[in-house]
């Protein structure tokens, strides 16, 4: 795993193998930014020039390598795009350092030490870079089993003032326990389901929290039975891995506020019976992201110290067409005795999702977020950059959109129109598990709807798009899981405990 510091070591004496320095985009041709004057100096003031002659322009993205000149200790350095020049007072926006910090991390993948001398005025700062750095040394090594040239940074430096060292280290801090958990969110995410599974990640979750402190509550196949949560059991029967509902659960003594955060955490979602085609199947094991991204957001809070009661529900089971599984027309009676008639196996979400919000309203949070890679229809309506937002509440909605906004992430607003609710309504139970085809993310919203216990603020994230990214990696976003809604999750939590009880 990646190291991250501070140092108060001049520039230009850095025992690093590569200084990196920011450029942007100004009225007359490229700009350096601040951070980057001992590089500067060391090359005598012709530094913009012969970045101009590289072809530097300081857009977003750039990255481009120098040998580092005499009087620099480091061998190289490396001149990273932040878009448009900020004027002097305002300083840079956390998303473009945080970018441009994780292009740096990724373009020296394979370096042990590599300096970040980009423009951190302010603590905020400090901690953009911090985390981009971090999520941008990310790879997936698990299953190489040869050398590989990917293997991320060993260690990322910030240097910083003497007077700002404290801060700067505080940041870092914070960083270091956010970058470390959305990291974790992307490892469950890439794992393959035959070797993530309900259990194993029931397992990895209770490792997790003894390590940093949440309680956590594995509810296995029998304590489901016994406890008749027939949405879980309903979508996880057809499968040889049997389901399971893992409560994580961070307190504070001082909380006066608690919010439920549930996951949907399908293994791996071949559709069931209602099999899903070739070109569809074989990227389904993203499909616990929900339950990746709440379990991370969870253990994030916890090592932080927040002071708010956080309690996870993650949804945990793989949907699997056999002679066991539940059948198009099957009737399921869901946690708290509710009926759904099964339409579509292929709907399975929406089934664990249900027994898990009824469980998690049954403690009276102050709020409940899910997260789901829910429906196909999501990523056609808002892309695969854009999570979509519904909520029983403007004002809560508005505060999770707010949080994605602060943290760099990408989220919109979408409606629950009652129009489409009827299209939920069964012949034979009290709700059927598939309505209209069209605005088929907002029936999903709908469904869960029905089992948010009324007048608890709600939100649904629907994090189909961009929880994996299958092109090519940019700014601090690699491919495959990206540990969508982790930082808009443990935002929310922030400000939450900031603002005591006010909830929406
Ligand atoms: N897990 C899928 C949704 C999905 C699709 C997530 C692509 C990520 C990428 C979900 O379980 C599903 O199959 N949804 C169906 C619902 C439909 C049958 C009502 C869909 O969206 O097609
Ligand atoms: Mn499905
Ligand atoms: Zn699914």
């Amino acid at each position: 795993m990646t190291a991250l510091t501070v140092s108060t070591i001049h520039v230009a004496s850095l025992p690093a193998d590569c200084i990196v320095i920011g450029t942007a985009k100004g009225p007359k041709g490229p700009v350096l930014t601040p951070g980057a004057e001992a590089v500067a100096a060391a090359f005598d003031g012709g530094l913009t020039d012969l970045l101009c002659a590289l072809g530097v322009t300081g857009a977003e993205g750039e990255a481009v390598k120098l040998p580092a000149p005499a009087g620099i200790k480091a061998r190289l350095v490396l001149a990273v795009g932040l878009g448009d020049a900020a004027d002097e007072n305002d300083g840079y926006d956390a998303e473009a350092l945080r970018r441009a910090a994780g292009v740096a991390a990724r373009t020296m993948s394979g370096a042990g030490t590599v300096a970040l001398a980009l423009p951190v005025g302010t603590a905020e700062a400090v901690e953009a870079v911090a985390l981009g750095g971090l999520l941008g040394a990310y790879a997936f090594t698990a299953y190489r089993t040869t050398p590989d040239a990917a293997a991320p940074v060993r260690k990322l430096v910030i240097p910083t003032s003497r007077h700002g060292r404290a801060d700067a280290e505080d940041a870092v801090r914070r960083s270091g326990v956010l970058g470390q958990e959305l990291n974790r969110a992307r490892d469950l995410v890439n794992m393959p389901a035959n070797d993530l599974h309900p259990e194993s990640f029931a397992d990895a979750v209770v490792t997790a929290g003894r390590e940093y402190g949440p309680a956590v509550e594995v509810i296995d196949e029998k304590a489901l039975a016994a406890g008749s949560f027939g949405g879980i059991l309903g979508v996880g029967q057809g499968s040889a891995r049997p389901p399971r509902l893992v409560r994580i659960a961070h307190t504070h003594p001082e909380a006066t506020v608690s919010l439920a955060f549930v996951g949907k955490g399908i293994t791996y979602d071949s559709g069931g019976i209602s099999l899903k085609p070739v070109g569809a199947n074989e990227i389904m094991k993203r499909d616990m992201s929900g339950a990746a991204a709440v379990c991370a957001a969870v253990l994030a809070a916890a090592r932080l110290g927040l002071r708010v009661n956080v309690t996870g529900w993650l949804a945990l089971a793989e949907n699997m067409p056999s002679g066991s599984a539940v059948r198009p027309g099957d009737v399921l009676r869901m946690y708290g005795g509710r009926t759904v008639e099964v339409l579509n196996t292929d709907a399975e979400g929406r089934l664990v999702l249900a027994d898990a919000l009824v469980r998690a309203g049954e403690e009276r949070p102050d709020a409940i977020v899910d997260v789901a890679t829910l429906t196909a229809a999501m990523r056609f309506g808002l892309g695969n950059h854009l999570f979509g937002v519904m909520s029983n509440d403007d004002a809560f909605r508005d505060r999770v959109l707010a949080a994605a906004g602060l943290v760099g992430e990408r989220a919109w607003p979408m409606p629950l129109p009652a129009e489409l609710r009827p299209s939920l309504n069964s012949r034979v139970a009290d709700l059927a598990n598939y309505g209209e085809r069209m605005g088929g993310g907002l029936v999903a919203g709908l469904f869960l709807r029905e089992f948010v216990p009324a007048g608890t603020p709600w939100a649904h994230l629907d994090i189909a798009g961009p929880a994996f990214h299958e092109g090519a990696p940019y700014g601090y976003t690699p491919q495959g899981g990206t540990g969508c809604a982790v930082r808009t999750l443990v935002r929310l939590a922030a400000d939450t405990a900031a603002g005591g009880h006010d909830v929406s």
